[in-house]
């Protein structure tokens, strides 16, 4: 039977309650007409299936924790996102969900959003990129995903009502982008809409985004489903072209048969909004015939290593203190709870019930003992009990090792749903405990477990080397410790900047808003956008990590160096290995558009290519540049625009270690 055919043999209230969730993870089916329930549930770095139990509480069931979408993108290696996709989505099988709730791709405006430890990055190109491999990934399995939260939540702070106040371009360029490229190259079966409004109006009632430019202009062709709780009027949204409204309320119900009655919504909206619904709906079923009844558990938790291995950023590294000499060290001090305890993911709606957790501190001894090496434990002085104790057998410890490698990060209450950070920097008594160690050893090492940037500036001087481990799910422990023992070297990149100090971030002025609006004044300003083009001093640049090698960038070519706007334009370049370990590193290619009559971003990533590379071998890499490279969002024409005349190609190690330049001239009418 067609849809259309199944959906005219429907009751008005079978209608209505198929557009109204079933409770908070399902939806309704509707047994005499053949129409299944389906089943979603949380993610999106692993499947959070609550259960309901006897006593009507519920449980969350055991699955597979991977890195965290901020590590993810650290990665810059979409294959690496494809693959926990596929993972996800067999853990989903086996579970019996038809679609995991991820991923979130919101743009990290400000530093201090909860949320950040679960979106990609401050630039709408790689956020978008490694959304659209997720999607990929999961979706190549049969199981369906939601991108979120469509669109404009960068903070938690008052989410449920706060208007983000946003500019044409600036909403296009940047707070959109990251949807629009994820919906092209990966049609996720439903996005999810967001709790706030965008320039006054509600983002589950927001029509011209989500009919006029979700689907009209973008194609989108699955269902939007609210966030939870997160839809005021019904009828509007429905009118909107919101399909889902979860989960269940009764009172969305009798809104929509109030407004069916008053007609106010008329038979077409409904029954396009279900056509659009249940064409998923059956999807979702009919791919149950082909699910696994179990996972490889040991499988993905390797996969889950092999992405926290490529996610870890080295930061700092003075006197290559980094990887851990056995030649110079024969005790080494371990420091911190983090390493006994590691922080693996944020809080909040995301938070995974982990199947294992390998920790740092064991890790660490297993490969020390391999190396010859004594390590000693210290638990640091930061744990709440402050006890003398603790502190003094820290820093004696501290004191008699060759080398210290001090573990701390942001404890869950600090980066999570639902709050925003309210300082980006370490807590205080960690800060101090940098500053005791350090002083009594200047061989420190600071490895950070967090979701999104820090401000170090009070200690990162007075410590050799810093590795941000992120919140690297459940395998970040062994890699971790490979990264430190130089068993592979490291290759993460931050995928946002690190600022001197949240004052100088540029929506530090207007965050978190009046309880009305938050009015994002810096517009297309957003990360390095700002810092390069105002030329901002940074703690560390957007793209920054070093290695345990050194790259050579050279032979740059364009072609052709004279374009038609809709030619496509290719950028190739050799990078070598000059030193002597392997080593993995991500070429960003940045353009500048050095003629623009509107204001433009000094530089904006359009590419990334990922290599990995043998001592001393040389490999040469390109890239395929298209409109959207050169484009921008014309508010006069209100559309996409190039202007004629000459660019500038910025290769670079990181947006501001830029390694080779060269121009194209673009003939535009
Ligand atoms: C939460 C989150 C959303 C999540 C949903 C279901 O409020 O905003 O990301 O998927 O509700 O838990």
């Amino acid at each position: 039977m067609d849809l259309k055919s199944l959906i005219a043999e429907m009751t008005l209230d079978e209608k209505l309650q198929l557009l109204t969730g079933k409770n908070n993870w399902e939806t309704v089916g509707i047994e005499r007409l053949g129409v299944p329930s389906i089943v979603v549930s949380d993610g999106p770095h692993g499947l959070r299936k609550m259960v309901r139990e006897e006593d009507g509480s519920y449980k969350t069931l055991k699955s597979t924790c991977f890195p965290t979408a901020s590590a993810m993108s650290a990665t810059w290696n979409p294959e690496l996102a494809y693959q926990v996709g596929e993972c996800i989505a067999e853990e989903c099988q086996a579970e019996n969900v038809d679609i995991i709730l991820g991923p979130g791709v919101n743009i990290k405006r400000t530093p201090l959003c909860g949320r950040n430890f679960e979106y990609f990055s401050e630039d709408p190109y790689l956020a978008g990129e490694m959304a659209a491999a997720y999607i990929n990934g999961v979706q190549s399995k049969d199981v369906g995903t939601s991108l979120k939260h469509y669109a404009a939540n960068n903070q938690e702070y008052d989410r449920h009502h706060i208007s983000s106040e946003v500019d044409t371009r600036a909403l296009r360029e940047i707070y959109l982008k990251p949807f629009e490229i994820a919906v092209k190259k990966s049609k996720p079966w439903t996005v999810m809409c967001s709790y706030n409004r965008i320039n006054g109006v509600y983002g589950s009632e927001h029509k011209v985004l989500l009919d006029d430019i979700l689907r009209k202009e973008w194609g989108f062709d699955g269902f939007v489903v609210s966030d939870w709780g997160a839809v005021w009027d019904r009828a509007k949204s429905l009118k909107a072209t919101l399909e889902l409204a979860m989960p269940y309320d009764e009172k969305h119900f009798g809104a929509l048969k109030k407004a069916y009655e008053e007609g106010k919504i008329t038979d077409e909206e409904i029954d396009s909004a279900l056509e659009r619904f249940l064409t998923i709906v059956f999807r979702a079923y009919n791919a149950r015939s082909k699910r696994v009844k179990e996972y490889d558990a040991d499988k993905h938790h390797e996969v889950a290593k092999k992405v926290a291995l490529e996610s870890i950023t080295l930061l700092k590294n003075e006197d290559n203190i980094l990887p851990v000499n056995k030649s110079k060290v024969k005790k080494l001090a371990i420091i911190g709870e983090f390493a006994a305890m590691p922080i693996i993911q944020g809080g909040g709606s995301a938070h995974v019930q982990s199947t294992k957790v390998d920790t740092p501190l064991e890790k660490i001894k297993h490969l020390a003992q391999k190396e010859g090496i004594e390590v000693e434990y210290a638990i640091s002085m930061s744990v709440p009990s402050h006890s003398q104790y603790n502190q003094n057998t820290a820093l004696t410890v501290a004191e008699n090792a060759d080398q210290v490698i001090m573990f701390v990060g942001n404890r869950n209450h600090v980066e999570g749903e639902s709050h925003d950070r309210t300082s980006i920097r370490l807590a205080p008594d960690i800060e101090n405990a940098i500053l005791q160690v350090s002083r009594r050893n200047p061989n420190t090492v600071v490895v950070i477990q967090a979701g999104s940037a820090i401000d170090m500036s009070c200690w990162i001087g007075k410590v050799k080397g810093v590795v941000f481990d992120w919140y690297s799910g459940q395998a970040g422990g062994s890699a971790i410790a490979e990264i430190l023992f130089g068993v592979h070297s490291p290759s993460g990149k931050i995928a946002e900047t690190f600022p001197l100090c949240l004052e100088d971030t540029p929506s530090y002025d207007t965050y978190p808003g009046d309880g009305i609006v938050s009015w994002y004044k810096e517009g297309i300003m957003v990360g390095y956008r700002y810092y390069d083009t105002f030329e901002k001093p940074v703690l560390f640049p957007f793209g920054h990590g070093l290695s345990y090698t050194q790259f050579e960038y050279s032979d740059l070519k364009i072609t052709p160096d004279v374009a038609n706007e809709n030619d496509e334009i290719t950028v190739s370049l050799s990078i070598k290995n000059i030193g002597h370990v392997q080593g993995k590193e991500t070429v960003q290619l940045y353009v500048r558009d050095m003629c623009s009559h509107v204001l433009r971003p000094y530089k904006e990533l359009k590419g990334f290519v990922k290599v990995d590379l043998e001592p001393g071998e040389k490999k040469e890499i390109s890239f395929k540049l298209n409109r959207d490279a050169f484009a921008y969002y014309s508010t006069a024409v209100d559309d996409w625009h190039i202007e004629g005349g000459l660019y500038k190609i910025l290769i670079g190690a990181s947006s501001q270690d830029i390694r080779l330049t060269g121009t194209i001239k673009i003939s535009a009418e």
